[in-house]
């Protein structure tokens, strides 16, 4: 169970059950998050700051990153993965919740001891060009975090590291006395990446790392990334909206929707076999190499959009987009994340868990996807009070017909 879930979290009009963990933490486990959320709040008033309402940017989540592993995150755009990975490096105050880094809460640290936990959790961040500061050369850029963390020993040692940091990530030296702007986009992705391990970091949170980079280029940062993995020992958390960066590069896939995770399981046991409603649709979008598998798999097409997290639907917040929607509990239960069963083997990595009530029977085939009508996000609350509009059930498919 976490153990801080909801305790001093604003009120959330969407909550049923928490999600839950029940997992004890070993020495391998790096980062260990538990029931963490991240609630801004919506200002309105021109002389009083009113608080009318809260964007739930993160709203429960229980996650745990071991060392060495890449856990990559992915969700549609707005789900809320910047917020997390900013709440793990305490970039962003959590709302409720916990942060271990190496069996230490994050929270509890001030000043230089937080200062100097911060050397070891790193970002590369989605946009090389807008974190890098034009003004400064790229030597001043990497320079800058070794001296704020101590790591300067003298003139010659920097030079030293400074060329071993080019090297890594496959850049010239002659790259130190030039600004950012002289350099590609995926050179100055390149740079951000030297400068999240110039200070030696343990974790490094990469937030849509390839993203804004030509499709050519995404592969050798991916596979750079790969390589410094191994050299340095890191771990990652790679955050990204696209399937196929994050397969290739992770051993363990997390699916945010609506600030919570729906489903976690081995990157390879998630892509042969997704089973909630969301990640199937996720999936459909993405072309599998195996043709046989191509072939077998479900194509599952997601209507309506994204609810605003502004507003999040009661109970499951997928049902409003769900096709395997029933009338019993998906409404107004909101599903924990939960192991589920036969779908997990003692060599897994992670045990395959999915936040969906009906998980079992959708995977046995039990229950068939219909036709759904896509309901509004946006008018199920209004400052926390129900206004109404669940939308109308219209699914064949229901428990109720199999029996
Ligand atoms: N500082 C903030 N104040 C208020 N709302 C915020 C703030 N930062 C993010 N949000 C809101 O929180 C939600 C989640 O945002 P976030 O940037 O974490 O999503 P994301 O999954 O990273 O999206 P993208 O894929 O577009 O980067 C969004 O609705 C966003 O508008
Ligand atoms: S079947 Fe119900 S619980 Fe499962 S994802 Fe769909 S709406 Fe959510
Ligand atoms: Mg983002």
């Amino acid at each position: 169970m976490s153990t801080a879930a909801g305790t001093t979290g604003t009120p959330n009009p969407a909550d049923g059950a928490a999600q839950t963990a029940g997992h004890t933490v070993g020495d391998d486990v790096l980062v260990d998050v538990r029931g963490l959320k991240v609630h801004f709040p919506i200002k309105r008033g021109a002389i009083f700051d009113r608080t009318v309402g809260y964007v739930y940017a993160v709203d429960g989540i229980d996650m745990q990153i071991r060392r060495g592993e890449t856990y990559g995150l992915v969700g549609e755009s707005g789900c809320g993965k910047s917020t997390f990975g900013r709440a793990l490096l305490q970039l962003e105050t959590p709302t409720a919740g916990s942060v271990h880094f190496d069996g230490v809460d994050v929270a509890s640290l001030k000043g230089e001891a937080l200062r100097r936990r911060r050397q070891d959790m790193q970002m590369v961040f989605q946009d090389p060009l807008s974190s890098l500061d034009p003004r400064q050369s790229i030597e001043s850029l990497l320079l800058e975090g070794m001296q704020a963390h101590g790591l300067v020993r003298d003139r010659a040692a920097a030079n030293t590291r400074l060329r071993e940091l080019l090297t890594a990530v496959g850049l010239p030296t002659t790259a130190l006395k030039k600004y950012p702007h002289e350099f590609s986009g995926g050179q100055r992705q390149r740079i951000g990446i030297a400068r999240a391990l110039s200070v030696n970091p343990k974790l490094v949170v990469a937030d849509e790392p390839v993203s804004a980079l030509d499709v050519s280029v995404q592969a050798q940062v991916v596979n750079l990334l790969e390589d410094l993995q191994e050299e340095f020992g890191l771990t990652y958390l790679v955050v990204a909206h696209d399937l196929a960066v994050v397969r290739h590069i992770s051993d363990v896939v997390g699916v945010m929707y609506l600030g919570s995770l729906v489903e976690e399981a081995d990157a390879d046991e998630l892509y042969a076999e997704p089973l909630h409603p969301y990640t199937k649709a996720l999936m459909s979008a993405v072309p599998v190499p195996d043709p046989t598998v191509e072939d077998r798999r479900e194509k599952v097409i997601l209507s309506g959009d994204l609810p605003s997290p502004a507003a999040p639907p009661p109970g499951c917040r997928f049902h409003t987009r769900c096709p395997w929607r029933q009338e019993t509990r998906c409404d107004t239960e909101r599903p924990e994340l939960r192991v589920v069963t036969g779908h997990s083997s003692a060599g897994d990595v992670r045990p395959h868990r999915v936040a969906c009530h009906y998980a079992e029977q959708i995977a046995d085939g039990t229950l068939k996807a219909h036709e759904v009508a896509p309901t509004g996000g946006e008018r199920f609350y209004e400052a926390g009070t129900p206004v109404g509009v669940t939308g109308a059930f219209a699914g064949p498919a229901s428990l109720a017909e199999l029996t």
